[in-house]
């Protein structure tokens, strides 16, 4: 069945519609589909075009349709065009000839961007759920050790010293924002385009406002031709998949890192790491290289939608069907991703004394004492100056900072006063960094229980 034709003399040939035909993918859209007609077939009764006995007739065939369409025979032996094609077909061998009436006034453009709102919105529910659960289990993480100290790197260098909460805080604060902005694509696709027709406008009185609240649409969009061509939503989607995906592959790609026999501070579980099938001493993290992995198969979906897009004549333009598989595509991705780092994050074992000596070993403690300096009076250029100098002479002899003796340090530079040997312990610094944001001790608690109170506040 085809829902055009009489302008025709023949019809499509076997390799077009092989060629243009989206039921494999499209097939994903029938539950919003289906809901989306029942609630145009509320509409056409209100415009008048139906009777309350057809649109009865015609809704409780979609919802028998909605129930069967959990199973795979539904779909068997289909070849229609597509998705809406086929619920008009199944429709019409329900009700007859008063299927012919659904499409009274109703285009599939605007029908198409309808389902991908739908779809979209409950996609966007999903995600943001797992965005928290992945959130809560890295708090869950975080309080498992609250007094671990590990180096924050800049560059890969070891730079400063902070508290483990403070690290996977800083991821945190990422997911929020990936939450918000699944929030705000949620917010942008949900408003009803139905009522736009093909591209100009319905020709029939339908009731927006009234079509939208059926639906649970905040409100209506405010130009036909827009709609048409409109997939800005899907956009915002897939770019904030992306962003996500990349947070995702660099937290893979620091706990490659931190769980590598180089770095050696955190082992991950049996559960989430393989083996290798030559090498017996292997333990691989390939749950981290496959989410970082597919980080790029996201982003690339966002990029090919983009491409689909650009120069494209207003309004509808078939081009416009390649925007499903990407949208898909990124959203059974980045779901898997969330779920594997989660499961990753519970496993995760810190090693704190190897942490701590990687601190340890290190000069983190360079910027405390040259602060220090600086607090006491010395110009921050010149206490950088001397504390550079002392960090080229411990390398020289090959002292770490805890080598250092109080009386060795007034030797090296009488502005060392005997306080100074305190800051060459790395806990030591951070207690200076009691601010908004820092790694403070207090300010990281806080952080901590209010990271908690946030995370009952999304759930909410
Ligand atoms: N399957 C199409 C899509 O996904 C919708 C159908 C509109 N087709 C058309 N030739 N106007 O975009």
């Amino acid at each position: 069945m085809k829902l055009w034709g009489g302008r025709f003399e023949s019809g499509p040939s076997e390799i077009f519609e092989r060629f243009s035909g989206s039921l494999h993918f499209d097939r994903r859209l029938i539950d919003a589909d289906l809901r989306g007609s029942q609630a145009f077939a509320r509409a056409l009764e209100r415009a008048g075009i139906l009777t309350a006995t057809e649109r009865e007739q015609i809704v409780a065939a979609f919802e028998a349709m909605r129930e069967e369409a959990r199973s795979e025979e539904f779909f068997a032996g289909a070849s229609d065009e597509d998705v809406h094609t086929l619920v008009i077909r199944k429709l019409k061998e329900r009700v007859g000839g008063l299927a012919g009436k659904i499409h009274t006034g109703r285009s599939r453009n605007e029908q198409v961007s309808l389902d991908v709102r739908l779809w979209l919105r409950e996609e966007c529910d999903r995600i943001r759920g797992l965005i928290a659960g992945l959130m809560e289990s890295l708090v869950e993480l975080a309080g498992r050790y609250p007094d671990a100290v590990i180096p924050g790197f800049t560059h890969l260098r070891r730079a400063q010293a902070v508290l483990w909460p403070h690290y996977l805080l800083a991821y945190f604060e990422m997911l929020a924002r990936d939450w918000e902005r699944f929030g705000e694509a949620r917010r942008r696709a949900n408003v009803l385009p139905l009522g736009s027709g093909a591209l100009a406008g319905s020709g029939f009185p339908f009731d927006r406002e009234a079509i939208a609240a059926d639906l649970d649409f905040d409100g209506v969009t405010a130009n036909s031709m827009d709609v048409s061509a409109d997939r800005d939503f899907a956009l915002d989607f897939l770019y904030a998949s992306t962003v996500t995906m990349l947070h995702l592959s660099r937290l893979a790609e620091d706990w490659i890192l931190y769980s590598s026999e180089e770095f050696g501070w955190m082992a991950l579980g049996d559960g989430v790491t393989s083996g290798s099938s030559l090498m017996p001493q292997k333990k691989n993290p390939d749950s981290l290289e496959l989410i970082r992995g597919k980080s790029g198969r996201v982003a690339g979906s966002f990029h090919s939608l983009m491409m689909t897009l650009k120069g494209l004549p207003l309004t509808y333009n078939r081009d416009m069907q390649e925007d499903k598989e990407p949208l898909f595509e990124a959203a059974d991705q980045l779901a898997g991703s969330l779920e594997m780092a989660r499961a990753v994050a519970d496993s995760v074992a810190l090693v704190p004394g190897k942490a701590f000596q990687a601190v340890e070993e290190s000069w983190v403690v360079a910027t405390d004492l040259a602060e220090a300096l600086a607090r006491s009076g010395t110009p921050f250029h010149d206490a950088h100056q001397i504390v550079g100098a002392l960090v080229l002479e411990s390398v020289r002899e090959g002292k770490k900072p805890a080598d250092w003796t109080a009386a060795e340090l007034a030797a090296f530079s009488p502005k060392f006063t005997a306080d100074f040997l305190l800051l060459l312990a790395p806990g030591e610094g951070m207690k200076s960094r009691e601010i908004t944001g820092g790694t403070g001790p207090k300010v990281v608690a806080g952080s901590l229980r209010r990271a908690r109170e946030r995370l009952e506040l999304m759930r909410s």
